[in-house]
């Protein structure tokens, strides 16, 4: 009954379904699985914290012990069995109740309980059980200096010492998922820790603030920036690379705080890259572009929206989307404004690297979608096809050129930019204004960000992927590509 590691099971073992009991409820689950999984996903809420479920288990909490009914009273930790068919656990019998709030005393030993200042207060699995069991005293630390509060183990991540009930959940990450191993157990009883053997910098690194069950792992990034309770969560997509990882961003009225992977069985698990972490400062930089503005002998001056059409005049009007934009976005330009020429930028050299786990070279998230789109209306979406738009400019053409939300080739962008200054009118649509040669632009008009607009993008593997709106906007959302197509459609 007890887990063996590694026993292989037959193909028609492996799918059979079992039912087994659990303080008297029948459960289903696959034969063999893992016995507090297995109550998980029947929606039983038990305390626990080493286990997760896309790791192995360590057996290292003691949280979710339970006695099998027609056992000799000896507790087992369920994340150490397996379930079986006619198999009766209890987890609500005194002696396991009594056990687990030993367990717990001992794991609230050392830890303060500053849980209104800690970044994990209010998502904390310790925070949940000690007001579950009714451990409201923090007991005196054992001695107070031994361990260390915020330690450096990364560019990106500390370490709080004191907090960490060493359930070795980031060991085991890095040692099975990143394959980089940097973190150790160290010394025995009181006195063991984890410790880094070397920096924690792997491109995966801030997944171990979502897995430590308590607040010991803590991003530099989000530390004290805002408290769970404050924010609202908006499921959304990734727009760092053509994998679009599902994402969760949390933000409020005032701004936008951190990034968390939202577990997607097409996509990606419960993890996501650093650098999709990273990709929502822009949204409240200090540089973003709330209205349209005119350079006036190198200076910024505003001018309203409905200076556009005088802008734009007579002129013959050119677009130069790329292939972060939306269907959607796409598709109004084309289909709506009608403009004389639309031409396609695409980062340069990106070849098609994928690291192993999710993260993928190419920036052009969508060039999937956009091709399609450029195909259907018959317009060239190469380089060929930008090249005969930017050769063939003249004074009396005005050109949208629509800058990348996140620019990866800044220099490259920046060529493109000098090839039409001085050739024609060029209008940049932006969502920050210190981004990219913006300086050069004689008109700069906002674009809403990823988190302000909905819309649709085709993946590496052609599945279709959804931005949400969020619910806050810190821009213009409502001026986006289809306001201004239609702008360009009325004067036509
Ligand atoms: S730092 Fe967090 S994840 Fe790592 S062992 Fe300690 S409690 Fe567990
Ligand atoms: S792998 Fe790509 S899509 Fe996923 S989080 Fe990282 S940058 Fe975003
Ligand atoms: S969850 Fe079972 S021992 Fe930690």
């Amino acid at each position: 009954m007890l887990l063996k590691k590694g026993a292989p099971m037959s193909d028609n073992q492996a799918n059979k379904i079992i039912h087994f009991f659990w303080n008297g409820k029948r459960l289903s689950a696959v034969k063999g699985s893992n016995l507090l999984q297995a109550a998980l996903d029947n929606g039983l809420d038990i305390p626990h914290f080493c286990h997760h479920k896309e790791l192995f288990s360590a057996g290292a909490c003691r949280m979710c012990l339970v006695e099998i009914e027609s056992g000799n009273g000896e507790l087992f930790p369920s994340c150490q069995m397996n379930a079986e068919e006619g198999l009766r656990v209890r987890s609500d019998t005194h002696r396991v109740k009594n056990a687990i709030k030993w367990s717990l005393k001992f794991h609230l030993r050392e830890h303060p309980l500053d849980c209104p200042a800690c970044d994990k207060g209010g998502e904390c699995s310790l925070q949940e059980a000690y007001m579950r069991f009714g451990l409201f005293e923090s007991p005196a630390p054992l001695d107070g200096d031994r361990k260390n509060t915020l330690v450096p183990i990364g560019d990106r991540l500390m370490l709080n010492e004191k907090k960490c009930i060493l359930c070795t959940r980031c060991i085991r990450f890095l040692d099975h998922v990143t394959g980089t191993s940097e973190l150790g157990a160290f010394g025995s009883g009181k006195d063991c820790k984890i410790v880094a053997y070397k920096s924690v910098d792997n491109d995966y690194s801030l997944n171990l603030v979502d897995l430590c069950p308590v607040g010991a792992m803590v991003s530099r990034d989000f530390h004290l920036k805002q408290k769970v309770w404050l924010m609202n969560d908006v499921e959304t997509i990734c727009i760092g690379c053509e994998t679009s990882c599902s994402i969760k961003v949390s933000q409020n009225r005032a701004g936008v705080y951190r990034i968390r992977p939202a577990k997607d069985p097409d996509v990606n698990p419960n993890w996501i890259c650093d650098y999709g972490r990273s990709i929502f400062h822009h949204i409240t930089a200090t540089d973003r572009l709330h209205g349209p503005m005119k350079s006036v002998n190198g200076r910024w001056e505003t001018v309203g929206y409905d200076n556009l059409p005088e802008i734009i005049g007579k002129k013959n009007v050119k677009f130069i989307l790329n292939s972060s934009l939306t269907n959607e976005e796409v598709e109004a330009v084309i289909c709506e404004a009608k403009p004389d020429a639309v031409a396609l930028y695409n980062l340069p050299n990106e070849g098609d690297d994928f690291d192993g786990l999710l993260q993928r070279s190419k920036k052009n998230i969508n060039w999937r979608g956009v091709h399609r789109i450029f195909e259907k209306a018959n317009i060239d979406h190469q380089n060929s096809g930008l090249e005969a738009v930017v050769a063939g400019l003249t004074k009396d053409d005005i050109v949208f050129l629509v800058v990348p939300e996140l620019i990866v080739d800044h220099d490259h962008f920046a060529t493109l930019v000098e090839r039409i200054q001085g050739e024609a009118t060029l209008i940049g649509l932006t969502t920050n204004y210190g981004v990219c040669s913006t300086e050069k632009f004689e008109f700069l008009f906002p674009l809403p960000t990823f988190l302000e607009k909905s819309g649709t993008i085709k993946n590496y593997k052609g599945l279709n992927r959804c931005l949400r709106k969020g619910e806050n906007v810190y821009g213009d959302a409502d001026r986006d590509l289809l306001y201004y197509s239609k702008v360009v459609r009325d004067i036509k």
